[in-house]
């Protein structure tokens, strides 16, 4: 495992924004098993139950409680640990509660953004400090709908309606502002910050418990043995494991590290089916896995308009950073009913995360994957 990622992460110090949800927990898991240094820097984790605590990850990591909005907080926070890597995952991370809350979705996935880059503009100010790569994590919702037949890619026009969007959106054009005015890839050799943003869809995975998710729903009604209700049930999703745009951020990260702003920029990340997979295959592949079950469908709910999914193009990230999706659609619900099995039976939820990412590199290694070796 250490060997995976070039070897960059071990001994280093990596903060993690966001560490106590559902894919920082995962990516906290993935660079502890890779030895590094973690440190990170979240409100409380956002479900109860939550992996973050089921996992006890919190005992092998800094754990600190903080929040993004509060921008005094995180100029201590880089002071303090002088991290050499950072992944932004920290977010209000769904539409409905962003149209319910604006403010604090704006407030916490943009602002939030801007104080993490500012933190990291002030600990440049004294002329001693080492390289940092900085990988912020937004979505694919950033792109503007134009009702293209394709996918969107890294350099099509930015929007997003619903507020949730739009703030993801926002915190884009702010990295960028911030990559043009103070880190700018021609002056690397001064600041030595190398500053990126990642765009992926709907991941699934072991341990997602959020409100208004299709997975985290339908696991809930098997555990309780109730009939899962479906409002669109012919909806598509680029359904992808949560490891697979895990390992695109680690590996963007490891680009960043080791030369510096030439990968500096927007980079997507899909799952490998690219036409997307139906709300109703993924239910019956998953009532298939748990072994009993069924759906029903239900009156679509009409209060919020969930944004209209925009196909994304990863090209960019196959051809330059050599990156390419491991699971299908049906290994990725096959990973994540295991992982919910596991804890309906009340094993060892920290051994089944880490033996889940060891099954993921080695698959990767069979593809002869860059990352992976
Ligand atoms: N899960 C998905 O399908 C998906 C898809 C695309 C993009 N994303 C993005 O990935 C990231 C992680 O998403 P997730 O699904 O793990 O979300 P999550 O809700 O499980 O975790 C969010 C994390 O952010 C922290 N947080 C929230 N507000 C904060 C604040 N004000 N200050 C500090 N910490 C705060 C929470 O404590 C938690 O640790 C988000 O940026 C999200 O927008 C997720």
């Amino acid at each position: 495992m250490h060997r995976s990622f070039g070897q960059i992460y071990a001994g280093k110090t990596v903060l993690v924004t966001g560490h106590t949800g559902f894919k920082g927990t995962w990516l906290a898991h993935w660079l502890h098993v890779l030895g590094a240094r973690v440190v990170g820097f979240s409100l409380e984790p956002p479900t109860a139950p939550s992996m973050f605590a089921l996992t006890g990850i919190g005992k092998q990591i800094e754990d600190e409680r903080g929040d993004v909005q509060d921008a005094a907080a995180l100029r201590t926070l880089i002071a303090t640990h002088q991290p050499q890597v950072i992944f932004h995952l920290a977010a209000q991370p769904l539409v409905i509660p962003g149209y319910e809350d604006p403010l604090t979705t704006f407030n916490t996935n943009t602002t939030g953004t801007i104080h993490l880059l500012d933190a990291i503009r002030h600990s440049r100010l004294t002329p001693q400090h080492s390289a940092l790569s900085v990988v912020c994590i937004t979505t694919d919702k950033v792109y503007e709908n134009q009702e293209m037949p394709w996918g969107y890619r890294e350099n099509d026009r930015l929007g997003g309606a619903d507020p949730y969007s739009a703030s993801k959106a926002m915190a884009e054009l702010a990295i960028t502002s911030y990559r043009q005015s103070y880190f700018h890839p021609d002056k690397y050799t001064h600041h030595k910050v190398a500053i990126a943003s990642t765009r992926a869809g709907n991941v699934i995975g072991g341990g997602d418990f959020a409100p208004y998710r299709l997975l985290p729903d339908c696991m809930k009604a098997l555990m309780a043995g109730e009939p899962l209700g479906l409002r669109n049930p012919e909806a598509t999703r680029p359904w992808q494991h949560v490891l697979e745009p895990l390992s695109g951020y680690l590996w963007l990260g490891a680009q960043l590290f080791t030369n510096g702003p030439r990968f500096a920029e927007a980079w997507n990340f899909g799952p490998q089916e690219r036409r997307g997979i139906s709300t109703r295959q993924i239910v019956e592949k998953v009532i298939e896995l748990w072994g009993s079950g069924a759906w029903e469908h239900l009156e679509p709910d009409v209060i919020w308009k969930e944004t209209h999914w925009l196909a994304m193009n990863w090209d960019k990230a196959a051809r330059l950073l050599g990156w390419q999706p491991v699971y299908t659609w049906e290994q990725a619900l096959a990973e994540t009913v295991s992982w919910f099995k596991a804890y309906q039976q009340g094993d060892d939820l920290y051994q089944v995360t880490v033996e889940q990412i060891k099954r993921y590199t080695a698959c990767g290694r069979d593809l002869h994957l860059s990352w992976a070796n």
